[in-house]
Formats: C-alpha cells, structure tokens, sequence
C-alpha cells in the first residue's frame, strides 16, 4: 500500500456543528420522475436563480439547466418545500442513497486507490459503514446524516418540451450549519499532528447564495484563509472548485482562498465562469457542455497565468496544477519541476475512472462507451497551432510549453448512465493516485 497522508476537508462534514447535523447523504433519483411525483411541471419560463424558495423557483431553475445539461447546485431556502421534496424522493422505487460530500467521496476513492487517508471530519455512523476501513477519521461522531437530493438525468431525456443534451444532476440542499464553517477553529489544532501531504479543500458551494449576516461570510473566509496560511509549504493544497453562481462570493474566494492553493480542479463550466470573473466580467453561468479541445486549454493556460501574476505576499501560493475535466477528455497543467509528478499517468487514471464513476461498475465495458474526441485536435485556437493526432494505442497525448506540462486523456464516454453526481469529486481524486507517489517513494 502506499502512505499517502492526505487530509481532506469537507465543509459539509468537518465543520458541522457538535451536535445535529453531519456529514452528506445523497439520495439520488431520477429528476424528471421526482419533478412528476410531486407534481412539478415544466416551466416555460427558464431563470437562473441564485436559490430556491417556491416550487415555481425549483420548476424555472430546472428548465434553465436541463436542457444544455450543465451540472448545478441550489440551497433551497423553504423546509417545506425541501422536506416535501425529500418524502416525495423516498417514495420512489428506484431512490439509492449514497456517500455524499465532496471529501468522503474524494477519501473512498484514495482509499481504494492504496491510499492511507485521514479524513479530518465529523461523521454519523451510517456513513462510518460505506467509508474505507483504510480511512482513518478525525473528528468526533454525529447522529445524523445531512442530506443532499440529487436529481439526476440522463442524455436525451425529456421533461415538458425540453430535452436534456447530455446527462448531468440538479442538486438541492438545504444546509443551515456548514456555511458557516462552524468546526474550522478545532479542525486547525488538529492539522498541526496531521502532517499531511496533500490537503483536499472541497464543499465550498455550501456557501454559495446562503443568507449571512452582513460582514459573516467574510469573517468566516478569512479564518479558512489563516488556515491555509498555516500549512506546512511541504503540504500540497488542493480546491476542487464547483458550481458557484454568487459572484460576490467568487470574488471573495479569489481574494481568500485561491491564492493560498497549489493545484486547482474543476469542470467545462466552472473554468469559464472563473475566468471571466478574473478577467473584469461577470458570472458566465452556463457554458457549452461539449468545448472543444483548443478553447479549454487556451482558458487554462489563461487563467494559469492571470493567477499567478495576482500574487502579492509571499504566504501566497503559485498554481502549480490545474486540471479540467469534461465529458469528453481530461486536461492537466503541471509545472515543471513542482510536486505533481506522472501526469501523464494521473490523465489517464483519471480518464478511466470517469467511465467507471457515470457507468456505476468497476470494469470498463467497451460496448457501453465511446469516444467523442475527433481524430485530432489542435493544442490552442491561434492561427498555425500544433494539431496533435489522436493515437488509440497511445492515447494520452503530453507535450510541454513554458515552464509547464501539458496532459490530455480521452474518456471513454459512458452510455449507459448510473450517476453523474461525485463524478468530479472521484475523477479528481483519481488523478491525485500516481502524481502523489513521490511523495514517499
Ligand atoms: C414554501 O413551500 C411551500 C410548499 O411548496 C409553499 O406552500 C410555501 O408557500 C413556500 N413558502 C414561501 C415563503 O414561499
Ligand atoms: C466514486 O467514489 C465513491 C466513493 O469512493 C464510490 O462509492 C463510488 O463507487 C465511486 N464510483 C465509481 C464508479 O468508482
């Protein structure tokens, strides 16, 4: 096995108040049946909404995101309703439960991965069941589970007259504690015995368009920021972005928290969203689900730059490894001669594990896959760039620039949808597997 020491927060769990609430359970469902049962019908009224409080909210909400399919997150603000939601789901035959949060999920895979994981974090004991024996957790137990409702979809389903291009999960929450990051203070007396050598900082959405008092979500950010502030130089610290559509708190994030972070993960369309926000613009909720190729790694290479010019003080951190996942490839930026090592195999790890999170089964199955990547694809949209052919026999295509390297990996697109919801987290966490493995060895 290897020993990786990797401490993964969670706000969702580890900041949970002592009593009451825990760590994530996801009840996952089909959407569109959910929507049915409760009888929600479609809007013909598509809004992006920054939260939920009526079921007319939830019907516009869901007609703004199911069609193009992009992956979205609502604190919803009315018990009723989020109660009402939740009966509704467990009266439907094909409900699962299953381990939520963004760090649990992130330590089960480590763990399967050989990886010794301590997952700084407060949890109930049903979730102590689904987690890896290899998981150490530190952090006192709590009685119960909080909940997230993942409505998930698959591509090409219909809801009224809309149709969904590519399968994705709505998700809804009603989390009052984590915002708050009530645990932050006893997580960092902790840290200093954690040694770690990787921190995974995950969950943040939790406070994405939550009802703070003036002035709290700042106090709060600040404190995860002295945090960071003081982990070892030798811990690397990983955020693994997700669907944030408050720009106030995107901005604050880039202020507190982005800066203190060696490596960065997230999807097609959280790195537009971030970088439009960088670059003086505002919140680009929804993006094309299927970019190609050329445009991501221009907006990586981008917003690589435009962070690390931002440093200012020498407690700040160079982005050293940004990785972007889509539905149809993996991309890693590594620099030169940082921690990450392997890239290419973290790639290809991660492009694997990203058929076998959405088909729900441990071995790949060819029949239910395919690939849609073009045969090749050019490495920037300027003028007379490189094209890079596809080779099946070698599919992992690296080369380098600057002082970077540059991975893609294919995915072999899974047809026959289990889950989306955690994709991200799991593809992450998969793509940590050989890149860490200097660390010890
Ligand atoms: C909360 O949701 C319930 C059930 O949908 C609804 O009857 C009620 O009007 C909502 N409350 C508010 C303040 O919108
Ligand atoms: C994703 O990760 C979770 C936690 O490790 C695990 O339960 C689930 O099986 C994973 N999905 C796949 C298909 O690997």
């Amino acid at each position: 096995a290897l020993h990786i020491n990797i401490l993964l927060i969670q706000l969702c769990m580890l900041f949970a108040p002592p009593l009451g609430f825990g760590s994530c359970i996801d009840i996952i469902v089909d959407g569109v049946t959910l929507l049915n049962e409760i009888g929600i019908t479609p809007s013909s009224n598509p809004v992006h909404h920054n939260f939920i409080e009526t079921e007319e909210q939830l019907a516009e909400s869901f007609a703004y995101f199911f069609p193009p399919g992009a992956a979205a997150e609502r604190f919803v603000s009315n018990d009723t309703l989020f109660s009402s939601l939740v009966e509704a789901s467990k009266s439907l035959s094909k409900m699962r439960l299953s381990l939520g949060g963004n760090a649990p999920v992130m330590a089960n895979r480590l763990a399967k991965e050989g990886c010794e994981v301590l997952l700084g974090s407060r949890i109930s004991p049903e979730i102590n069941h689904v987690l890896s024996k290899r998981i150490k957790v530190a952090g006192m137990s709590v009685d119960n589970a909080d909940i997230h409702l993942i409505l998930e979809y698959p591509n090409g389903a219909r809801w009224g007259n809309y149709v969904s291009r590519r399968a994705n999960r709505y998700i809804v929450h009603s989390d009052v504690h984590n915002p708050l990051l009530d645990s932050l203070e006893d997580f960092q007396n902790q840290l200093q015995d954690f040694k770690p050598d990787l921190l995974i900082l995950g969950g943040l959405q939790m406070m994405d368009s939550f009802p703070f008092e003036t002035g709290q979500r700042e106090a709060r950010l600040k404190a995860l920021q002295n945090m960071l502030v003081s982990v070892d130089s030798n811990t690397g610290i990983h955020f693994e972005m997700a669907s944030f559509v408050e720009e106030s708190l995107m901005k604050d994030l880039l202020v507190y928290t982005l800066p203190y972070t060696d490596s960065l993960g997230m999807n097609e369309q959280e790195l537009p969203n971030l970088l439009s926000l960088l670059k003086g613009g505002s919140i680009t909720v929804l993006s094309d689900p299927y970019p190609r190729i050329a445009s991501v790694l221009d907006q990586m290479r981008d917003l690589y730059h435009l962070l690390n010019s931002r440093l200012v003080t020498s407690s700040q951190r160079r982005l050293t490894r940004l990785h972007v996942h889509t539905i149809a490839y993996q991309a890693i930026i590594v620099t030169k001669g940082s921690l990450w090592k392997n890239t290419m195999s973290a790639t290809a790890k991660a492009s694997l594990t990203a058929n076998r999170h959405v088909c729900g089964s441990p071995h790949i199955d060819t029949s239910k896959a395919k690939l849609i990547m073009d045969d090749s694809f050019s490495v920037s949209r300027e003028e007379g760039s490189q094209r890079i052919p596809f080779e099946e026999n070698r599919p992992v295509s690296c080369w380098a620039e600057n002082n970077y390297e540059i991975c893609i990996a294919p995915v072999l697109v899974c047809t026959e949808v289990y889950q989306t919801a955690g994709g991200g987290d799991n593809i992450s966490a998969a793509g940590f597997y050989y890149t860490e493995v200097h660390f010890h060895y």
